[in-house]
């Protein structure tokens, strides 16, 4: 098995995923969500790049729907939350669709449909996500959801740990950029404390938001590996 990372949603391009599973992550916030709201309960997550959509498929059904995203890392006007995990227990979750909308993370799982398989990681899972990774048995790339195009810190050393989770399941083949990323987490495993100067985590703490944080970067608290399929995300 080889594993290489894409380092921003902008970087996708489909011969570099075709025929590979990826794993998705935007530890902070969007792949952590889509994972605690189906650990608690929710039925589906549909990822949707633009506002408007998201609108238009729970307009006649808002029963059974939750709308939930940011832009700018705070709510959508008219959403019903906003991309916090913490806001996605199960008296919120249970039984709902999700239609999720946000700046990075359903830009870059939208981006990846050409993908033969499409896994949903973040700290919260990564054990799992590793081990489900394994079992499809085909080439990986972790794909970072990164900060408007850019690289994030936060989503590169998470691919570090989700790789340190193969490793320990298997031998693989790492590219240079992918035995980066598994260098950077060994030598810092603390990853709260090492990802304090990277953009967006100072973005949220300016928000208040040092709870989810917090949360995010701890580590296979959910033993789930999403999975996305014909425009869904279920939890198998
Ligand atoms: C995104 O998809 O850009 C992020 O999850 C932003 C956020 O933290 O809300």
């Amino acid at each position: 098995m080889k594993i290489d990372i894409i380092i921003s949603n902008e970087d996708i391009k489909e011969e570099k995923i075709k025929d590979k599973t990826v794993v998705i992550v935007d530890m902070l916030r969007a792949t952590s969500v889509i994972v605690t709201a189906l650990n608690n309960g929710c039925r589906e997550v549909i990822p949707v790049v633009d506002i408007e959509e998201a609108k238009s498929i729970v307009k006649d059904n808002r029963e059974n729907y939750v709308l939930g995203g940011e832009r700018n890392a705070v709510k959508i006007e008219g959403f019903d939350f906003s991309n916090s995990p913490l806001e996605y227990k199960e008296d919120i979750a249970k039984d709902k669709v999700l239609v999720m909308t946000t700046t990075n993370g359903t830009k870059a799982i939208n981006r990846a449909v050409s993908a033969k398989n499409m896994l949903i990681g973040a700290l919260i899972n990564a054990k799992t996500v590793a081990k489900r990774a394994v079992e499809l048995n085909n080439d990986v790339v972790i794909i970072n959801a990164g900060t408007y195009g850019e690289f994030s810190i936060d989503d590169f050393i998470c691919s570090g740990y989700i790789i340190d989770c193969i490793l320990k399941e298997i031998k693989a083949e790492l590219t240079d950029i992918a035995v980066t990323a598994y260098y950077i987490y060994e030598q810092n495993e603390d990853v709260l404390s090492f990802i304090k100067k990277a953009k967006h985590y100072n973005t949220l703490i300016s928000l208040g938001l040092e709870g989810d944080l917090k949360y995010c970067c701890r580590k296979d608290i959910i033993d789930m590996a999403p999975e996305f399929k014909e425009g869904k995300i279920v939890s198998e």
